[in-house]
């Protein structure tokens, strides 16, 4: 196992309060964020973690890999990305002659952090049987650095479809890597970066909370811990979430995985009852980078055209490659 470099643990004092704005302010900036978006031609694609009111003006609301799939295929002439960054760098690889534009350009993620691209570089050289995996959660250099992407919502697929002949060096998630390996049985080799929102979860608390609804399913993201997802009824992406929640006949489902994910499931199943999974401290299952994200910011960026992604060419052309590949592998039958 490659040790990545250490990430800086995220604490309670790293997550911003969030300020909410009263009703009609709300409303207004949404009123004002619809007409923009006609004004622009533009199409508003927001992740499954973004704030509600955010969720509610996007015309498409979904996981990384339904966004991505969007953004492949959109004919709108500006793409804003609410998300992270790496999100809207992906809809900026696959769409180079477009406007993307995204709330917050600050918006990381701690997985992207964890896998520089000069250190994946390094261990790439120490194996050139490598074939390198990497989660769609990393910067633009490492997808130009890699055979092929996947998301949590294709991973298995996109390992099951790699050469057979060539060393699987998966990068940078080692929770996903690790489940991947466990659903396929194809050995890796793992980068041991994590999303410190997800490894919060615990063995301990999700026993404790399971104890508390007996009767309720447990369905957890694949970036928790090998001990979570042990007692998960389900592990699946946050789009399959959706489904597997819409088809359980349980009325109560403990969700773990990140809080805007809520918003979502009670739209999409109002007669459902959906319970946070807890963690072992409190407020912890927000993404402090999903959550700078701010209708007034998304507003601002749309007026602006600004904060925009840019990249340089050569990484624009080698990153479209990966990305491609994933998605003509997802598309097969
Ligand atoms: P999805 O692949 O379900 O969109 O998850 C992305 C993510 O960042 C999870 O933390
Ligand atoms: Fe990254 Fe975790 Fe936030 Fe997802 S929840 S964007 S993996 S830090």
């Amino acid at each position: 196992m490659f040790n990545a470099p250490e990430i800086q643990p995220a604490g309670i004092d790293r997550m911003p309060l969030r300020r909410v704005l009263p009703r009609e302010q709300l409303d207004s900036l949404s009123k004002d964020i619809l007409a923009l978006k006609r004004k622009l031609n533009a199409v508003i694609l927001a992740h499954n973690y973004q704030v509600p009111e955010i969720q509610d003006v996007a015309d498409v609301v979904g996981d990384s890999l339904g966004l991505a799939q969007h953004a492949a295929k959109t004919n709108a002439d500006v793409i804003v990305f609410c998300g992270v960054h790496f999100m809207a760098e992906t809809a900026k690889i696959l769409n180079p002659g477009k406007i993307v534009i995204l709330p917050d350009k600050d918006a990381g993620c701690s997985l992207e952090e964890s896998c520089p691209g000069s250190k994946l570089k390094a261990l790439q050289d120490t194996n050139p049987n490598f074939w390198t995996i990497a989660y769609i959660n990393c910067s633009a250099e490492v997808k130009a650095l890699s055979d092929c992407i996947c998301t949590s919502g294709n991973a298995v697929k996109i390992v099951n479809a790699a050469p057979k002949d060539r060393d699987i060096l998966f990068v940078p998630d080692e929770n996903l890597g690790g489940w991947v390996m466990e659903q396929t049985g194809r050995p890796m080799t793992l980068w041991k970066g994590d999303c410190y929102v997800h490894v919060e979860w615990t063995h301990q608390a999700i026993t404790r909370i399971r104890q508390l609804h007996p009767d309720a399913p447990v369905v957890a993201h694949p970036e928790c811990p090998k001990a979570v997802r042990m007692l998960a009824d389900e592990v699946c992406s946050t789009e399959k979430m959706v489904t597997w929640c819409k088809r359980t006949p349980s009325k109560d489902i403990i969700i773990a995985t990140e809080a805007g994910m809520l918003h979502r499931l009670k739209k999409e199943c109002p007669d459902k009852n959906f319970i946070p999974a807890p963690t072992d401290c409190c407020a912890c299952n927000e993404c402090r980078f999903m959550k700078m994200n701010t209708l007034e910011k998304l507003h601002d960026c749309m007026v602006n055209l600004a904060p925009r992604i840019e990249l340089p060419r050569e990484i624009l052309e080698r990153a479209r490659l990966p990305i491609e590949r994933m998605l003509e592998i997802s598309a097969r039958g």
